[in-house]
């Protein structure tokens, strides 16, 4: 990392299945994502999200007039390996060629992320991330990656969310794959958390200087009263959300009680954790991304549930996002002040943080979004504060530049600070984008 003093990473962020499109175009094969949309009764599917993938010349030049100097993206493993392992597809890779470069001829840096939940569906059929193979199917594709971005890109990301893959696509069945069971949700945990350590030495391998992390997300989580089931329930659900991911990634294996309980339930087969796994999971890694949207007030009841975003009622509705969420900036600064003081990483990049709210352009084509820019305004307030306290909190992304594919909510739910009409592709730069020109170029001149 640059001096903390100096440089400041501000940045906007995408994932490839949420805006690319081109879903099978130029030898891309499908992923996990598109066999749910096209299977299961989803509102909407990604085959033309943003079209992103035919419009990128002009998403580019949107981000420069944004004024970002990072752009944090990921690459669909399905472009360039569409077999999942084996040749890669050079017009897939071609394709990143040209954003890698558009985005260097803009001097922004390249935030590139290898896996943002769209598993090649070739590799599904051999078991996924259940499969302890999948820690090489993923070494392969960041081989690949890091061999040919070499000397181009610097930063990257290895796994988006593993909690959310694990636990939506295999115990809730929400997200895909759409499994439902406790062993194989574990199991794809472990798996991808071995894949990211493995992942990480493959880049390190290839780009002696590169930069390399993960990104966690959080749920910091209070007890909804102050009897003790309730803070029984909340340190559960703080094991399950957050400490079974940042513990073994930083050095500190599995929780003890956590696994305690999954095995006493029948959920962990301890044969699953096998020697030398939890060295290779603790990789030493150079920065920890935190995507925070949200805390949680858990009940005895609701330690296990991601809808425990509540209670619903208690504070004003004005304080909910349209996701349902509670914005709550405090427990961002909080949650970093945490990952400081637990896990201790070597810097800390906020690499998701944003709010879904609808806001449509005016008659003027005018899109005034006031709560978004409070939202922003609030939690870039609280990261600032986390950095003063002493967090090495040395980056911040917006999630998200263009409004996208919101996974299983389809394009009902808008993130963005660009304004994207799905049915004519048309980009609106909302107040919100202009607010945060407004604010990096401010940071700039301090
Ligand atoms: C995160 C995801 C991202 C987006 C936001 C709202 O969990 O990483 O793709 O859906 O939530």
């Amino acid at each position: 990392m640059e001096s903390r003093q100096n440089h400041f990473v501000w940045g906007v962020g995408t994932s490839a299945y949420q805006i690319e499109g081109a879903w099978d175009t130029d030898g891309k094969s499908p992923s996990i994502w598109d066999t749910m949309a096209h299977t299961l009764p989803m509102s909407n599917t990604g085959d033309i999200a943003c079209d992103h993938y035919h419009r990128l010349d002009e998403d580019l030049d949107l981000l420069s007039e944004i004024g970002v100097n990072a752009y944090h993206f990921s690459t669909a493993w399905t472009r360039v390996l569409p077999n999942g392992v084996g040749e890669p597809n050079t017009k897939g890779l071609a394709f990143y060629d040209r954003l890698v470069d558009g985005l260097l001829e803009r001097d922004i840096e390249p935030w590139l992320t290898l896996y943002h939940w769209d598993l090649p569906e070739m590799l599904q059929d051999r078991g996924g991330w259940a499969n302890r193979e999948s820690v090489e199917w993923f070494t392969e594709y960041a081989s690949v990656m890091a061999e040919h971005f070499s000397g181009r890109v610097r930063n990257w990301m290895t796994i988006n969310e593993p909690w959310v893959v694990a636990v939506l696509g295999h115990l809730e069945g929400l997200f895909a794959p759409g499994i439902s069971d406790w062993p194989t949700t574990l199991a794809a945990g472990h798996h991808l958390l071995m894949a990211h350590g493995s992942a990480t030495r493959a880049i390190k391998e290839r780009i002696p200087d590169a930069q390399v992390g993960l990104s966690l997300d959080c749920r910091p989580a209070v007890p909804a009263s102050t009897g003790s089931a309730d803070a029984a329930a909340a340190h559960h659900f703080d094991g399950f959300r957050n400490r079974w991911f940042f513990d073994p990634v930083f050095g500190k294996g599995y929780p003890r009680d956590m696994v305690a309980t999954y095995i006493s339930k029948g959920r962990l087969d301890p044969a699953l954790i096998q020697p030398g796994d939890e060295d290779l999971i603790a990789t030493p890694i150079d920065f920890c991304g935190i995507n925070y949207y949200t805390s949680v007030r858990v009940a005895a009841g609701s330690e296990e549930t991601d809808e425990a975003e509540g209670p619903v009622g208690i504070d004003p509705p004005d304080n909910y996002t349209e996701m349902g969420w509670l914005v709550d900036p405090d427990a961002l600064e909080e949650f970093l002040l945490r990952v400081h003081d637990e896990w201790s990483p070597k810097s800390i990049i906020v690499t998701e943080n944003g709010a879904s709210y609808g806001t449509a352009p005016d008659e003027n084509g005018v899109v005034r979004d006031t709560k978004r820019i409070e939202y922003l305004d609030s939690h870039i307030e609280a990261t600032m504060r986390a950095r003063e306290r002493g967090a090495p909190v040395d980056g911040y992304f917006v999630w998200s530049f263009l409004d996208n594919l919101e996974w299983r909510a389809g394009y009902s739910q808008r993130f963005g600070i660009v304004w994207v009409d799905h049915d004519t592709q048309q980009r609106i730069l909302k107040d919100s984008a202009y607010w945060y020109r407004d604010r990096i170029a401010q940071n700039s001149a301090d």
